[in-house]
Parts: C-alpha cells; sequence; structure tokens
C-alpha cells in the first residue's frame, strides 16, 4: 500500500476567519486534501497567548464551521482541536528544554508584538515568546512532511525544522522533518495600510475582509481600501510602489484564478473605482457561497462537535505515539 504523506496546518480562532486566512492557507488546505493525509486543527491555545477571550470555546466552532464552509472535508481529513490532545502541551514543554533562547527572540512575529505591546509590558507573556515552540510541537508530533501556511509564518518553519534537525542529531530518527508549502504571491496586506499583514486580531476591523462580512460591507471596505494618487491610474502589478494596488490583484489573481500579467493586460483602461468594484464583486462572489454553507451547519453544534471528538481521538493516537518515542529517547519512560 501507498503510504500517504502527511500535511499538518492550523489556524488561531482568535477571531472570524479572514479573505487573507482563506487565501494564504485554507485555499492551499482545499486543494491538497485528496493527495495527503491532512490534519488541519483549530489552534486554541496559541489564541491564548494575546488575549483574554470570553468566547474562545464558540470562535472555535466558527472556525469550524468555516473551514467545512470553504470546503475542508471532514470525511477525508482530520481536523481537531489543538487544547484537547494534551501531547502539544507535553511536547512543548520537553521541546523548550532544547530550544535557546536567544533563537526565540530573533523570531519577527515575536519581536513584533513586542514592539506593539512595549508600553503594556504585562501583555509580554512567557506564551508570547514560546508560541514558536508550541508550534513545532503541533507539527512535530505528527511526523508532518508538508506545512501549508501563508508566508508570514515562513520563519516559524525554519525554526521548527531547526529543532527537528538538532532532535534527531542527537537521539537519531525521531521526527520528520518538515516542509512548508507557500503560495507564491506572497501575504494579502491590510486595506488601509497596504505595507502590514491583514490580520484578523487587528483592532481596525475596516483592515480586513471577514469570510462573514456582508456584501455592502464588502463593498464599503474595498472601496476604502487605500491606493495611491498615479494620474493618470495604473493598474500595475508593483510591490514596493504600488502596495494597494498590487494587493488588489493578488486577491482577484487568486480568486480567479488568472495570473497577474493577463489581469494587468485585461484591466489596462480602467480606473481605481472600476478595480475596485471588480475586486469587491469577486470576493462577494465567494463569500456567498462560504456563508451559504457556514450559516447552513453553524447552529447544528452536535455536528460539529462530533467531527471535533473523532477528530481529537485520531489525531491523539498519532501524537502519543511520537510522544512515546521522546519519552523513550530522553529517558524518562
Ligand atoms: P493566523 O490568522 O495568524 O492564525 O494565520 C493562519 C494561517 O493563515 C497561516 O497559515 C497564515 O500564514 C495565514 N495568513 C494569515 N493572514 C494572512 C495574510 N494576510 N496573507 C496570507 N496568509 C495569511
Ligand atoms: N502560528 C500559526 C499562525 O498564526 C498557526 C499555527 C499554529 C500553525 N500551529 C501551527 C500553522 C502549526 C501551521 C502549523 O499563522
Amino acid at each position: 500500500m501507498l503510504i500517504k504523506n502527511i500535511v499538518f496546518s492550523a489556524i488561531q480562532p482568535s477571531n472570524n476567519l479572514t479573505i487573507g486566512n482563506y487565501i494564504g492557507a485554507i485555499k492551499q488546505w482545499i486543494n491538497i486534501q485528496n493527495i495527503y493525509k491532512c490534519i488541519y486543527c483549530i489552534a486554541d491555545l496559541h489564541a491564548i497567548t494575546n488575549n483574554n477571550f470570553n468566547n474562545l470555546k464558540t470562535l472555535s466552532l466558527n472556525t469550524l464551521a468555516l473551514y467545512l464552509a470553504c470546503g475542508v472535508d471532514p470525511d477525508i481529513n482530520i481536523i481537531c482541536l489543538q487544547s484537547k490532545i494534551v501531547e502539544h502541551s507535553q511536547l512543548h514543554w520537553i521541546l523548550s528544554c532544547y530550544v535557546n533562547w536567544n533563537k526565540l527572540k530573533r523570531m519577527t512575529q515575536f519581536k513584533s508584538k513586542y514592539m506593539t505591546y512595549n508600553h503594556l509590558s504585562n501583555k509580554i507573556t512567557a506564551g508570547l515568546f514560546t508560541y514558536p515552540i508550541l508550534m513545532t510541537s503541533d507539527i512535530l508530533l505528527y511526523q508532518t512532511n508538508y506545512v501549508p501556511v501563508g508566508y508570514d509564518q515562513k520563519q516559524h518553519l525554519e525554526f521548527s525544522r531547526d529543532i527537528a534537525k538538532n532532535f534527531n542529531k542527537k537521539y537519531g530518527n525521531i521526527f520528520t522533518i518538515p516542509k512548508p508549502l507557500i503560495p507564491k504571491i506572497g501575504k494579502i496586506t491590510s486595506l488601509l495600510n497596504p505595507m502590514k499583514k491583514m490580520s484578523k486580531s487587528d483592532i481596525n476591523d475596516n483592515n480586513y475582509i471577514s469570510l462573514l462580512d456582508k456584501p455592502e460591507l464588502v463593498k464599503k471596505k474595498i472601496n476604502n481600501a487605500i491606493t495611491d494618487s498615479d494620474n493618470p491610474p495604473i493598474i500595475k502589478y508593483d510591490l514596493k510602489n504600488k502596495p494597494g494596488i498590487s494587493n488588489l490583484l493578488n486577491i482577484l489573481s487568486v480568486l480567479t484564478n488568472t495570473n497577474i500579467i493577463d489581469l494587468e493586460k485585461d484591466l489596462n483602461n480602467i480606473n481605481y473605482k472600476q478595480l475596485k468594484k471588480i475586486v469587491a464583486n469577486e470576493i462577494n462572489n465567494i463569500l456567498f457561497k462560504i456563508q451559504k454553507k457556514y450559516f447552513s451547519i453553524r447552529n447544528k453544534e452536535r455536528y460539529l462537535n462530533s467531527i471535533l471528538i473523532s477528530g481529537n481521538r485520531k489525531a491523539k493516537i498519532i501524537a502519543e505515539n511520537t510522544l512515546n518515542k521522546v519519552h523513550k529517547v530522553i529517558n524518562i519512560k
């Protein structure tokens, strides 16, 4: 029998997902779900690193329903909830004893959060600092071959690979070395600040399009997106000088499966307002389908919970197996 390669990925349920999550992560998940053995996780333990949610359970179920609404198939993939598989936290601790803290200090995601919270030092927790170790544990527990993520997670993936390699050097072949799968378009940027990543935890919700935004709101947000003042307007992909237009082209390119060069040619004669109308329409077409499915399943909580119970059970068997191996080689079994 042919043994399938393993894919693992996760998203934090820190808010409802955005088109950045869809384009950077979930679209890839769906493309590969028939090829590999895929484990798609809801990273609720990561979500508690920077916020105190009082509705994390609800957000986790929203995230699950959005996975399904986007086309993640619960019959062929393992869909699980990070906090319910205790091996993630257990491996996290063990690996944290094998990572030099200088390595963690170099993580750009930590550094940027550190800068953002600088005036609020009580927000800079040890969890925020060791976040990449938990992410590494998520990946290594499943002997993962491929990790489909957005460009912003590239450094964390390199970190995971280094930890796996160092551990293997010391103890033999314990972990598979994971490889990232990153879409070519890079990252989707914030609508009002196209130098920044579009993020679902942005304090200004005009910066992102949520997968649950209504059509009128999408039109309004895209209409207000920052472009540039070129006169006459030029529809051209140029990340450095025209980041706003490039972001709209990126979104359009992915949603219509058209390459950027063809888009530039096709849209050569239109102005920015017209471009925004086209982009908003394409987003609304895809959100219409996602929302229709989402609202048909979101209140079926027994169904949603049953997917997690079954996914957690399957995930735990694989995770336990890896953790046992680790316990053995470090002599605590
Ligand atoms: P997060 O929202 O930080 O939990 O990210 C979950 C997944 O979505 C990761 O694979 C990210 O790389 C991806 N992602 C999040 N925001 C973006 C974005 N603005 N552009 C591309 N990918 C993104
Ligand atoms: N840290 C990832 C992000 O914010 C989410 C995540 C948690 C993840 N664990 C993971 C992604 C394991 C891939 C693999 O984008």
